[in-house]
């Protein structure tokens, strides 16, 4: 496994890290708590030191399992948890104003919500789970995260950004006032490589790049026949002809991607960790299987520069999330 810097924190994170979304179950069905404990304690054994989790996931049911192996581990497991929004609005809508969405007292109790979940004393990075750009100026959340870092309960603190809204963070980054941000960055979506990753390299913010598989289509496994079940998530995200446009997609890579070593889930995580600015990735993982086949990508390292000019030509601009 390889360590990357989460920016100017000090922090050495894996650069293949956990996305604990799936084992909160709810919102991801057709897995087990067994299931995901045995894969998370594989994932650290395989070198994974950090895991991001959030309230929400689960209701803190991912949190409380994070927590019972983050504090059975032996060395030590940076974990990055997120602040709902209030409101429960996904994602940040323009014009509702942050005291509706990350109100001073709120992200506090959240984050002390949070911690009482996972049974820890502080987490290392704590996160708003959506941002609106017009909030950048507000005091709120810049109190919020300070007292949050003084109090010790947070060591460090970003935003998740709108999935589709890299460019939503630009004016939070050049702040100064966020450690790290999290977006989608995948084959599909590379729309943070125009100008959210440069202007991270420069201020020297982290990058934690979420949905790297785009929810499983990016795995090859997802056909025109697949079934979610209802209520799930991604019966939501793939619903209507998507499954079609999916595997178009997927078979159009695969055509282009014949004699590459790996497979496309692999490919795919390896393109993540080919950009400089991303400190981690974060494969949602619930099956052993999948943690070892994503830890293997971290020592094959970046692609080659060849297949990431292919890669290139299937960025996808779609608008799943919404
Ligand atoms: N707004 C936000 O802040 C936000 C939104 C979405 C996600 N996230 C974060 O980003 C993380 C990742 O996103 P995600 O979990 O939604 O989707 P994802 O990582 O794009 O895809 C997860 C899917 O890929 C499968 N998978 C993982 N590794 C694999 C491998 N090596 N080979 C084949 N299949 C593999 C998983 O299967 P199994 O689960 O069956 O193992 C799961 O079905 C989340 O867990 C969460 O931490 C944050």
């Amino acid at each position: 496994m390889r360590y990357r810097s989460l920016g100017r924190t000090g922090i050495q994170l894996s650069d293949i890290g956990y996305g604990a979304w799936g084992v909160g179950g709810k919102q991801w069905l057709g897995g087990s708590d067994e299931e995901s404990l045995v894969a998370l304690r594989r994932a650290l054994d395989l070198g994974v030191n950090f895991i991001d989790t959030a309230l929400a996931y689960g209701d803190g049911h991912s949190e409380e399992l994070v927590g019972q192996v983050v504090r059975s581990a032996p060395g030590k497991v940076y974990v990055a948890t997120k602040v709902p929004p209030k409101n429960r609005q996904w994602p940040a809508r323009p014009g509702i104003g942050i005291d509706e969405v990350f109100p001073y007292d709120y992200v506090i109790g959240s984050t002390e919500e949070s911690l009482r979940n996972l049974k820890l004393e502080a987490v290392d990075l704590q996160q708003f789970h959506v941002w609106n750009s017009e909030w950048t100026e507000r005091d709120e959340w810049r109190r919020a995260f300070e007292d949050l870092k003084k109090s010790g309960k947070a060591h460090a603190v970003g935003v998740s950004l709108n999935a589709g809204q890299p460019d939503s963070g630009l004016d939070l980054v050049r702040t100064g006032l966020v450690d790290a941000v999290q977006v989608v960055y995948n084959i599909f979506d590379q729309s943070p490589e125009a100008k959210l990753f440069p202007l991270t390299r420069e201020k020297n913010v982290g990058v934690l790049a979420r949905v790297p598989l785009d929810e499983g289509a990016l795995t090859g496994a997802i056909t025109e026949e697949t079934v979610f079940e209802k209520g799930e998530f991604r019966d939501w995200y793939f619903r209507g002809d998507r499954k079609r446009q999916v595997v178009e997609h997927v078979n159009a890579l695969r055509r282009d991607l014949k004699g590459v070593e790996g497979t496309l889930a692999e490919i795919a995580l390896r393109f993540c960790v080919s950009h400089p600015a991303v400190s981690t990735v974060i494969p949602g993982m619930r099956k052993v299987r999948n943690v070892e086949s994503s830890c293997t990508v971290s020592d094959l390292g970046p692609l080659s520069p060849d297949v990431l000019a292919i890669l290139k030509k299937h960025a996808w601009v779609k608008d799943f999330h919404s």
